[in-house]
């Protein structure tokens, strides 16, 4: 085995982050908004519960604290420019569904609306907005949850481009899921 090299704490927040990420939709006073997110991750079954990090300083931030919900949209690697974009321009400077072309309808569970280029989305209302370090942990119970038959069929199907969502790695490097394996138990003959 090759030795292993000593990394530095940071390191660990990138070891951790590539589930998939979400474009982050919000809508306050009939004005849209969309952040890309990566630091989401599932914290309950039941009740059902999801979490997402976001720092106080983004317009997503407010509008979610103000509206207390938000829906994540799935994309793939076709949206690649517009994550991008919309991780790295905030909606207090620019209309991000105008600069990136991402198309806007209404939300069914909540008021946030779905972005209809996305494979998949979970219409979310905020329970609990925790501060924990620099970003705020916001709680929530996934309202309404859809996806394209083509991509997630109870898991993402990665035999298609559909269902290969992205993964932010860190900095401007992002993956896309590959292959699909199936884990198995150790049989008896094996021991
Ligand atoms: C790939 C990627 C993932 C990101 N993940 C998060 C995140 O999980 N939480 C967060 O607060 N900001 C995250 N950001 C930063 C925000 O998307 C960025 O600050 C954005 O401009 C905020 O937009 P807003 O002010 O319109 O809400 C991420 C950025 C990128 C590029």
């Amino acid at each position: 085995m090759s030795s292993k090299v000593f990394r530095q704490s940071r390191d660990a927040l990138r070891m951790l982050a590539p589930g998939p990420l979400a474009l982050v939709t919000t809508m306050y006073k009939d004005q849209p908004n969309v952040m890309t997110a990566a630091w989401m991750q599932p914290i309950s079954l039941s009740p059902m519960l999801i979490s997402i990090a976001v720092q106080p300083s983004r317009l997503t931030h407010e509008f979610m604290t103000k509206t207390e919900v938000f829906t994540l949209n799935f994309p793939t690697l076709e949206l690649l420019t517009a994550v991008h974009l919309a991780g790295m321009v905030s909606g207090r400077d620019q209309d991000k569904f105008e600069a990136s072309g991402l198309t806007p309808e209404p939300g069914v569970a909540t008021e946030a609306p779905l972005i209809a280029e996305c494979v998949a989305h979970i219409e979310c209302n905020v329970r609990d907005r925790v501060t924990i370090g620099d970003h705020d942990l916001f709680v929530a119970t996934p309202m309404r949850v859809t996806a394209d038959e083509e991509a997630f069929n109870g898991v993402w199907v990665t035999e298609v481009d559909a269902g290969r969502v992205l993964h932010h790695l860190g900095a401007d490097r992002y993956a896309a899921l590959g292959k699909t394996y199936q884990g198995t138990l150790p049989s008896e003959d094996d021991d």
